[in-house]
């Protein structure tokens, strides 16, 4: 970097003495960085916490399913946590077997419970009775027993941001306590599915551990309940949720030994298995995307920074008005000017920043947005026929390419240019 060393502006953390500038060069712009080595501190202290414990870390494959950063997790002893086929494939190219996944959703199709079971996926977490008897009709043909958790929705409200929140009665996900019980009393009228885990998750960017706990409470009087009426209950999930930091001196998360030490005392009566789903704190701050200012312009009331990344890029300041820390790779002197900053697309929506103060700035300016190892380009599309951004991993000093920028070829690949039009 050019920039002095040591600032907390800086993207350093990410970019470990990289030069950004060059990698901007060679690559072009948007472009989504990662820090290998952050991405293994988080893995190593997470599982350092976890010491001690039957644990077992899935990582949520939702938050970036890029086949390096799989690969990644499967190298230091991670499985996944996946909700479709689609994650399902990747997660076995990257070298995660299935005995190592946990499968979530409330919309899985028996074709997608049948190709899980075929590839040993660990464990199921099952959110409806309908999709609890799909699973018993696909084990059944296949000839398996499939493992399943009931997901458990607590009620509890995970005080993120309503979009991100699923722990909630009137969220989508998971059953509540009562059906629960009557799937553990049905056991035998589903012989090909062992029901012996019990699955919640709260909701996502959680940076209060108190509705985590309240959560994995509930929880664990459930378990106390089954175990008390004869069921055996091999495997608690405690979902995943930890939250960032995307605000500097704003947002405060928890200590990882903090969020594990909930986890130990709320389940300390039980012995079998935890598994873990964290997908964010794996890698969100392993993450910066860098964009060049196309270009600066003074509209009648804002000043407007336009750079090239968009919400087609990066969704989550248009989707959840989400907040991420935003700054001028090379350091700059001068006063700090507020600007919106914005990219080409065409919706009001496509803001990163409104009157985001920042040096002054000129087109050709490489900024770096902060903290976009997850939920980035896994939400990435190619709106406005905008190429999917290429990425990158830096590991000791050294970079790679891990995928590379879309080309117009492949964005348009299977598009139908002649339809052969068939009678209904
Ligand atoms: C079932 C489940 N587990 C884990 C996660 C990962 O959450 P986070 O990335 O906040 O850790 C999600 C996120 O939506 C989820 O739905």
């Amino acid at each position: 970097m050019d920039s002095p060393s040591g600032s907390v502006d800086r993207p350093e953390g990410v970019l470990e003495g990289v030069n950004a500038d060059s990698l901007a060069a060679r690559h072009g712009t948007p472009l989504q960085v990662y820090s290998a080595n952050a991405i293994r501190n988080r893995i190593r202290s997470l599982h350092a916490a976890l010491q001690g414990l039957d644990a077992l870390v899935c990582f949520a494959a939702k938050a970036n399913s890029c086949h390096a950063i799989l690969n990644l997790m499967a190298e230091n002893g991670v499985g996944a946590d996946i909700v479709s086929v689609g994650e399902l494939e990747r997660c076995l190219r990257a070298g995660i077997s299935g005995s190592r996944m946990v499968f979530s959703g409330v919309g899985k199709t028996e074709a997608e419970m049948s190709r899980a079971l075929e590839c040993g996926v660990g464990r199921f977490n099952v959110e409806s009775v309908d999709e609890l008897d799909g699973l018993q009709r696909v084990a059944a043909q296949r000839g398996l027993i499939a493992c399943a958790a009931v997901r458990v929705n607590p009620d509890v409200d995970a005080l993120t941001h309503a979009k991100i929140s699923t722990g909630k009665a009137e969220n989508k996900f998971g059953v509540g306590m009562s059906e629960a019980r009557t799937w553990f009393e049905q056991a035998r009228q589903r012989p090909n599915v062992r029901l012996d885990g019990l699955h919640v998750h709260i909701g996502s960017q959680i940076l209060d551990l108190g509705p985590f706990r309240q959560a994995l409470d509930r929880v664990a009087e459930f378990h106390r309940e089954l175990v008390a009426a004869g069921h055996a209950i091999t495997s608690i999930d405690v979902g995943g949720g930890l939250g960032v930091c995307y605000r500097e001196g704003h947002d405060h998360p928890p200590d990882v030994a903090a969020y594990v030490e909930v986890v130990r005392h709320a389940l300390r009566e039980f012995r079998g298995r935890i598994v873990l789903e964290p997908g964010r704190w794996l890698v969100a701050e392993a993450g910066v995307l860098l964009t060049r200012v196309i270009r600066v312009k003074q509209g009648e009331q804002r000043r407007f920074l336009i750079i090239d990344a968009a919400m087609n890029d990066l969704l989550r300041p248009s989707l959840y008005e989400a907040w991420h820390d935003i700054v001028a790779v090379r350091q700059a002197s001068g006063p700090m000017i507020a600007y919106d900053i914005v990219g080409p697309v065409c919706e009001t929506g496509d803001t990163f920043a409104l009157a985001r103060e920042l040096p002054e700035c000129q087109a050709g300016d490489l900024l770096a947005i902060k903290t976009t190892g997850a939920y980035g380009t896994s939400m990435a599309s190619s709106y406005n026929s905008r190429p999917l951004l290429a990425e990158v991993m830096i590991d000791d000093g050294r970079s790679a390419l891990i995928r590379q920028r879309q080309s117009l070829d492949a964005m348009i690949a299977g598009e139908v240019t002649s339809p052969q039009w068939i009678s209904a």
